[in-house]
């Protein structure tokens, strides 16, 4: 019975999860099983910008520096999310731009400070950094969405973010990150033509990742290898950030079933994807999932129960990896 790192260390794959810094300080058992199934971490909210920079200029460094500590005593990377995002942004930017105490001249510099002061403060310790988290809006004709960043720094803010991320930890793979893109679609179809664009331009984009908030409810993805395909065709990285597959409980085996199918079909297309790096769950074990408290009625969406025993879904995982 070996644990998901290891198998997946056969394909040279990373598979990692969010990790919940609350349950990592105060569940030894969920610390164990972090430590044990994953060979990668990403912060589910100590790295975003509202946790490190609370007050202006008063940096909480601590939270993410635990991380960072466990995943090197671990032999885990790090997945650092993430350097822009229109949510969970501190009160005092947001409501700084509203007011209009902060010109968008001051917001370029705050932006430019801010990627540059966490991306150094990690320099080196960070494998990848998803820069520009959900840029694109939903539906028929995605286009890039209408953010403080957006409105105040211009369109060209995503390729000034990955430069000025770039400068500061050249080592670091630069990713953008979307949901509802695992699949080839109007929205997974801009934001491919953007990572062209961006290449064109000579920016430094390193990879993509596909978040893989999956929902029964929902088709399955099944095309998500010939979408994975065409962004490896532009010698980027691609990554699975944060795989989970909600359902209107209670759980039966229908369910069950579908839940094993979906992850094994993200799964499947990372490994048929050749730079394909790694498979990120968005937490592992039901006892603490963002998904309950999100979507009334909705839950079991990772692959271990709330006492961390392996469901379907987390043997699915193992044999894909297995046989693969
Ligand atoms: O830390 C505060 C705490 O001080 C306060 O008492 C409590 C009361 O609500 O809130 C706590 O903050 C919560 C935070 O999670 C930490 O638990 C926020 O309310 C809550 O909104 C926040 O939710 C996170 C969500 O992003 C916010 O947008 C989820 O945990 C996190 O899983 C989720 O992650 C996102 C990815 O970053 C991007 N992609 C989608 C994904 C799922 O929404």
């Amino acid at each position: 019975d070996l644990p998901l790192r290891t198998l997946a260390r056969e394909h040279g794959l990373g598979i990692g999860t969010a990790v919940d810094m609350t349950a990592l300080d105060a569940d030894p058992e969920y610390r164990s099983r972090v430590a044990r199934e994953f060979s990668a971490v990403t912060a589910e909210n100590v790295m975003k910008w509202e946790s490190l920079e609370p007050a202006r200029g008063e940096y909480n460094w601590a939270p993410a520096d635990e991380l960072v500590d466990f995943a090197r005593r671990n032999g885990q990377k790090v997945h650092g999310h993430t350097l822009l995002w229109h949510n969970q942004l501190p009160a005092w930017l947001t409501q700084g731009v509203a007011d209009g105490s902060i010109s968008p001249a001051e917001l370029r510099t705050i932006v430019r400070n801010h990627i540059t002061t966490v991306v150094k403060h990690f320099r080196g310790k960070i494998r990848a950094w998803d820069v520009v988290n959900e840029a694109f809006t939903d539906g028929d004709s995605p286009v890039l969405r209408d953010t403080i960043f957006r409105q105040h720094l211009g369109p060209n803010y995503i390729a000034d973010a990955l430069r000025w991320a770039h400068a500061a930890d050249p080592s670091a793979k630069l990713f953008l990150n979307d949901y509802a893109t695992d699949n080839i679609n109007p929205k997974s179809t801009a934001y491919y033509e953007l990572a062209k664009q961006l290449l064109k331009q000579r920016v430094p984009l390193h990879g993509m990742g596909f978040q893989g908030h999956l929902d029964l409810q929902y088709p399955l993805p099944i095309d998500a290898p010939e979408n994975l395909r065409r962004f490896d065709r532009l010698g980027l990285q691609t990554a699975f950030t944060e795989v989970d597959v909600r359902f209107f409980l209670p759980v039966d085996t229908y369910k069950t079933a579908g839940q094993v199918g979906s992850f094994n079909t993200l799964l499947q297309a990372c490994l048929l994807t050749p730079r394909c790096v790694m498979f990120t769950v968005w937490g592992f074990s039901d006892k603490y999932s963002w998904v309950p408290g999100w979507f009334d009625g909705q839950g079991s969406a990772t692959p271990m129960d709330e006492n961390f025993q392996p469901k379907p879904a987390y043997r699915g995982l193992q044999q894909v990896l297995a046989v693969a």
